[in-house]
């Protein structure tokens, strides 16, 4: 199999990586720290992990994206993981900014560029259909008061995920698509100083996303206390939700 995995420097997105790596796939790597990816591309065989530098953000990563299916060839599967969030309670708005910019204007950026070319190239079909998966989060379910830019963005992802369902579903179009919502992973994303309920490690997480791309779930949410609390936090009436506290500082 061939991926292509963006946001694969550190944490979720290099754990994928590496797990495809380590059961023999081709895997395109790409994000904004060279050195990280040049560090998992050593680990393998020459050719078989493939790297490039792409800031989401930019305009220019549509032609890192483009260098890359070069490359490798048209991918089985494109995982969007790349993402950031700040627990942001004294509202700073670059953070706030900053988040929209990537989680929602990267990945819209990332996504279309990657559909248009799967519609286009041939490679595709109704027996061999594009995978596109996109790492949201748990936060796509509740507006989180302590992260609103970042719990917003994942929401977004999460609809515009769905959006694409129906629009592939619409003009027949060969992909698939999963929706990946984790809990709290112990990744560069959290804050070290804080505690956090029902903490995964990475290798857990990275399993659990693994087991919901090879079955090829439309959502992937794990585990299963995760889905309950997102089961009861849903029947939360708005003005009792809108009155809860989270975190104190
Ligand atoms: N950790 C959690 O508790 C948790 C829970 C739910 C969802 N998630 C989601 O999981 C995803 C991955 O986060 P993580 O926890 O694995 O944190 P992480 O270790 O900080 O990884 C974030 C990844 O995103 C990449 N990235 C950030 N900005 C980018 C940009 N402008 N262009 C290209 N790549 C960029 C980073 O690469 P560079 O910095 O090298 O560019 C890095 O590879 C995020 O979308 C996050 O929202 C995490």
């Amino acid at each position: 199999m061939k991926a292509i995995i963006i946001g694969a420097t550190s944490g979720l997105g290099r754990g994928v990586a590496e797990a495809l790596a380590a059961q023999g796939d081709t895997v395109g790597v790409a994000g904004r720290r060279i050195e990280m990816l040049q560090s998992i591309a050593q680990q393998y065989v020459e050719g078989q992990v493939v790297t490039q530098a792409m800031d989401v953000t930019s305009v220019e990563a549509c032609t890192a994206l483009d260098s890359l299916l070069q490359r490798l060839g048209a991918p089985d599967l494109l995982v969007y993981v790349a993402g950031i969030g700040f627990q942001n309670t004294q509202l700073d708005s670059e953070k706030e900014l900053a988040t929209v910019r990537t989680n929602c204007e990267g990945m819209v950026r990332v996504i279309t560029h990657f559909v248009r070319y799967a519609v286009s190239c041939g490679a595709y079909h109704k027996g061999h259909k594009a995978h596109i998966a996109v790492v949201t989060s748990v936060a796509t379910t509740a507006a989180m008061g302590a992260a609103p830019a970042y719990s917003a963005s994942k929401r977004m992802e999460s609809t515009y995920v769905t959006a694409l369902v129906q629009l592939a579903h619409m003009q027949h179009w060969p992909l698939r698509f999963t929706d990946i919502r984790p809990g709290f992973v112990s990744t560069a994303l959290l804050n070290p100083d804080k505690r956090y309920p029902l903490l995964m490690t990475t290798d857990q997480a990275v399993k659990h996303i693994m087991r919901g791309i090879r079955r090829r779930r439309r959502v992937v949410v794990f585990d299963i206390r995760y889905k309950i609390i997102v089961f009861f936090w849903k029947l939360v009436p708005r003005a009792i939700w809108e009155r809860m506290t989270f975190v104190n500082n």
